[in-house]
């Protein structure tokens, strides 16, 4: 007997999305009076980027806006995240205000609601205006302060059109990549330093979510965007590897939670890196900013880890988890070793494990009921090829996306409150320190021409889209 498989529906107000950002896009990096940031200097930098990559030109999204929208109107997107480049909006960080910035964005969001498309902004995606880096960076405070300045002028200027405030996108990178093992800018070295900026990031956070409640009030609505991490116990009956686990669990997803939703830090992260601060950069009165609980949590998602501990005196591989061989990406963490996945994978080496997305919605969803989440980001990146018929086959990307999307369905059905997807990315970027050799986008971008190129991934997600339903798992592409 043959069974029909079965279709999976969303429901009919779900935000279906694309995301990006700024410095992977826009280009333009002189342009109108935009200042330095810590990723246009990084890039600069020999051996930072791949081939010396940097944002400089990117999709040319600057120059390309309106072409841009009415291929999300063609997509029939309902939101659109992007970010608010800082440094165009406030050149140096501090003092005067770029009114050329803040216009480029303020046609952007007309744009977009003039084609029905929700704005979702993201007030920092890591370009950080290059003066307030040799100021100190995230690891001083008054970094904080200044980003809380910088958001009230933006919510000031744009709540009349944007309700949904993002204030950072993925601190854990921000912190921990860009002062702890120093493959993101402003690469810098220290555990330290990535613990202070991980207070810092937080505290901006609250200072941003302030503004979005004092300008919107009940019209706000207010997240943060974090990539939390599934990183599962090598050996589960091990209390060993449950406490490398715990640890993990503490430094890259707690550090966020629970300083933003409960008004604390950790007691167990506190007591792992006791021997490397005294976390007295935690101020009185930091956590009452911090705790600015959230109306919509956004969760990026791409891939899973294992880890084991590794007992003192033996020696560990040095992969901290996203293919840097640092050990320092993790503070304190030196006795936690993380192990190779099982395939398939993605162009960027990560493991495909949808199994994890759902873990990680339905954990939220019981340790924070009520509390709405959005996936903020989640896709994959490829070795894309143009056929002859011009075209770009990419039945990886689709089945990648079609496995996810079904792994969100699988954590609504078991109760998680998932109000929407934003996929990553609507066109290929700057991916970082990969520059523009990895390709994440549905959209081929030719970076000799320009040209935006629909992959059929593009026309996937938009029958998906259209229809609000998803095709049996069954039926999606093998990986490889
Ligand atoms: C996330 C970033 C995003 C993009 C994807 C692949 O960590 O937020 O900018 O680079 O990874």
């Amino acid at each position: 007997m043959t069974t029909t498989p079965s279709v999976r529906t969303f429901p009919a107000s779900f935000v279906w999305g694309a995301a990006t950002a700024s410095y992977q896009i826009e280009g333009a990096v002189t342009e109108d009076g935009r200042g330095p940031s810590i990723w246009d200097t990084f890039s600069a930098t020999p051996g930072r980027t791949l081939d010396g990559h940097s944002g400089e030109v990117a999709a040319d999204h600057y120059h390309r806006t309106a072409e841009d929208v009415a291929m999300m109107k063609d997509l029939g997107l309902d939101a659109y995240r992007f970010s608010l480049a800082w440094p165009r909006i406030q050149p140096t960080g501090s003092g005067a205000f770029n009114p050329a910035g803040l216009d480029f964005y303020s046609r952007l969001i007309d744009d977009l609601l003039e084609a029905g498309i929700d704005p979702v902004v993201t007030m920092y995606h890591w370009d950080l205006p290059q003066p307030l880096e040799d100021a100190g960076g995230w690891p001083a405070r008054d970094t904080a302060l200044r980003f809380g300045d910088y958001a009230r002028r933006v919510v000031e200027t744009y709540a009349d059109r944007v309700k949904v405030w993002t204030t950072l996108n993925e601190p854990w990178c921000s912190s921990y990549l860009g002062y702890g093992s120093g493959v993101h800018a402003p690469g810098r070295t220290s555990e330290v330093d990535a613990l202070r900026a991980v207070h810092h990031l937080n505290l901006a956070h609250g200072l941003g979510g302030r503004a979005v409640r004092e300008v919107l009030g009940d019209a706000a609505t207010l997240s943060l965007t974090l990539n939390l991490h599934v990183a599962r116990a090598d050996d589960p009956t091990s209390a060993e590897d449950r406490d490398a686990a715990r640890q993990i669990d503490a430094l890259a997803n707690r550090a966020f939670l629970n300083p933003v939703l409960d008004g604390y830090y950790p007691a167990d992260l506190l007591e792992d890196t006791a021997h490397l601060t005294d976390w007295s950069f935690v101020q009185d009165g930091d956590l009452d900013v911090t705790r600015t609980g959230l109306d919509v949590l956004g969760v990026n998602f791409y891939s899973t880890q294992r880890v084991r501990r590794v007992p003192p005196g033996v020696e560990k591989s040095m992969n901290d988890g996203h293919g840097a061989s640092s050990a320092t990406a993790w503070p304190g963490a030196d006795r936690v070793e993380f192990l190779p996945q099982p395939g398939p994978y993605t162009a960027m080496g990560w493991n495909i494990d949808p199994t994890g997305m759902t873990e990680l919605l339905v954990g939220l969803s019981r340790t924070y009921p009520g509390l709405p989440l959005m996936i903020t980001e989640n896709g994959a990146a490829f070795e894309d090829v143009v056929s002859e018929d011009g075209r770009v086959h990419d039945p990886d990307r689709v089945s990648y996306l079609h496995r996810h999307l079904d792994a969100v369905g699988e954590a609504m059905d078991a109760g998680a409150d998932v109000r929407g997807y934003f996929v990553w990315s609507l066109m290929d970027n700057f991916e970082w320190a990969y520059g523009y050799h990895r390709r994440f986008g549905i959209v081929r971008i030719d970076y000799d021409t320009l040209e935006r190129i629909w992959k059929d991934s593009a026309y996937w997600y938009r029958e998906l889209v259209r229809t609000d339903a998803l095709p049996a798992v069954e039926s999606a592409p093998d990986l490889a």
